[in-house]
């Protein structure tokens, strides 16, 4: 390729971790990805030459940033379902389950004069603060005010649909204003959940969304109790998922949160519609609501992602969603048999290029590719000196003579491949492992030293 002919700004080097498919992961390792101005990846290079490297690095106005031993970069990771103003409640839920916890933890909390720090999701105001909040910090994000018409307490509810939609509308038109080409921040369509919206307001949000192509998210079928709700609220419509359909609200663009206890006609209908399937594991552990059955989705051909579901989910890390998707596919298992398990492998896929399916970004992150947008992390673990030096692997046996993150949760003791280096990281990193991030070419965070 003519490199010469385009600015490269940045040219990464080290080793790149991606997942090729659902169950495999590629290490391309003393290999180079060079970036342009946009953020837009338009090489990736493995293995790359010294000299070439020598090449670049005389280049004006290109800068090289390279993976240390025992680092690699891997995709940003992508949460398909996190409720920001919930977040001061993580971790509080008690022995709760969904409908007891929203109106006993998660209702109250929002109140807007609480605090006023805390993003009250289904305030125009605070929603369109949180947008900008994302653009400032540079984050991809796509924010929802929460749309609810029905069933909450009178301090926390939408007057009545035309004035849900209205308010929807606003936000939407904010972030179109905040970032017109929407290369960070979109606005979603967001129908808290069946048993709190009206049909009329179900309705007039799906018909907003086939006019302005956003994205839709909701929840669905994530407890038993809701969905006996559900059947008791709209008993014209054969299941839970049938009630979004009538109103408009199931096509590709929706994501659905949970899917714990879809039956197998909802399963039919939402593979028909093209929806994608927010996957909440540590959420649906927290809040007793089941396991939902990922293997089988995944073997209907269903888009899976991955979410956090703050504050069901008690953590915000994508990583920690990742590990317990693999633990809930175990006690699936248990029932389904084998097949149901989750590998390391297939769960970084959901956590990267399943969640970027999700929200309709395959094309842009997920992985490292030409065309695609440098969204990384620079991941790190912590070295710990052996005297017996037994891998063949030449960057391990580096990373045995450098400290690759300082302190971490992962210890290596030079003897693992990479395939079990980030079976550790799965299992026992954390954000102590995270050293950079970058979103769009830019960097956005940066461990203390
Ligand atoms: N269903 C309706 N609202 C919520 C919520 O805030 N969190 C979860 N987990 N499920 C919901
Ligand atoms: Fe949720």
């Amino acid at each position: 390729m003519a490199i010469q002919s385009v600015v490269l700004k940045t040219i990464y080097v080290g080793t790149f971790i991606h997942s090729v498919s659902l169950a495999e992961l590629q290490v391309l390792k003393r290999s180079a990805v060079a970036v342009d101005e946009s953020g837009k990846i338009l090489l990736v290079e493995h293995p790359v030459e010294a000299s070439m490297l020598e090449m670049w690095a005389k280049e004006a106005g290109t800068t090289i940033v390279e993976a240390g031993p025992g680092q690699f970069f891997f995709p940003g990771l992508i949460d398909t379902h996190i409720h920001a103003s919930q977040y001061p409640n993580s971790g509080i839920f008690g022995k709760s389950t969904l409908l007891d916890w929203l109106n006993t933890y998660t209702f109250p909390s929002k109140l807007p004069s609480r605090n006023p720090a805390y993003y009250a999701t289904r305030d125009v105001t605070s929603t369109n603060i949180l947008a900008t909040t994302c653009h400032t910090a540079g984050q991809r994000a796509f924010v929802g005010r929460c749309c609810m018409d029905c069933m909450a307490p009178d301090y926390y509810r939408d007057t009545d649909a035309a004035t849900s939609l209205a308010d929807t509308i606003k936000c939407a038109e904010f972030c179109a204003k905040l970032d017109p080409k929407g290369e960070l921040v979109q606005s979603i369509i967001t129908p808290r959940f069946a048993p709190s919206c009206s049909r009329e307001l179900m309705r007039d949000l799906g018909d907003f969304m086939a006019q302005s192509g956003l994205l839709c998210q909701t929840h669905i079928s994530e407890n038993k109790g809701e969905i006996e709700l559900v059947a008791s609220l709209f008993p014209e419509c054969k299941n839970y998922a049938t009630v979004y359909d009538r109103a408009g609200l199931l096509s590709e663009k929706t994501v659905l949160a949970h899917a714990v206890h879809l039956t197998d006609d909802e399963i039919a209908l939402v593979k028909m519609r093209g929806s994608k399937i927010s996957h909440c594991p540590v959420s649906n552990a927290a809040l007793t609501s089941g396991a939902a059955k990922v293997r089988r989705l995944l073997d209907e051909g269903i888009v899976v992602g991955l979410g956090t579901d703050v504050s069901g989910g008690y953590s915000p890390s994508v990583l920690e969603a990742a590990r317990q998707a693999t633990m809930t596919s175990r006690f699936v298992s248990l029932t389904e048999g084998e097949e149901a398990k989750l590998s390391v492998e297939e769960a970084l896929y959901l956590a990267t290029r399943g969640g970027a399916e999700v929200l309709g970004l395959q094309k842009t992150v997920g992985a490292f590719e030409v065309g695609m947008e440098w969204d990384a992390l620079l991941v790190g673990c912590t070295f710990v000196p052996d005297e017996e030096e037994c891998d063949e692997d030449e960057d391990l046996l580096q990373a045995k003579q450098a400290v690759g993150g300082g302190m971490t949760p992962v210890d290596l003791f030079g003897w693992e491949n990479w395939e079990e280096m980030v079976a550790k990281w799965l299992y026992s990193g954390d954000d102590r492992n995270v050293l950079k991030v970058w979103v769009k070419g830019r960097k956005v965070h940066e461990k203390p030293a």
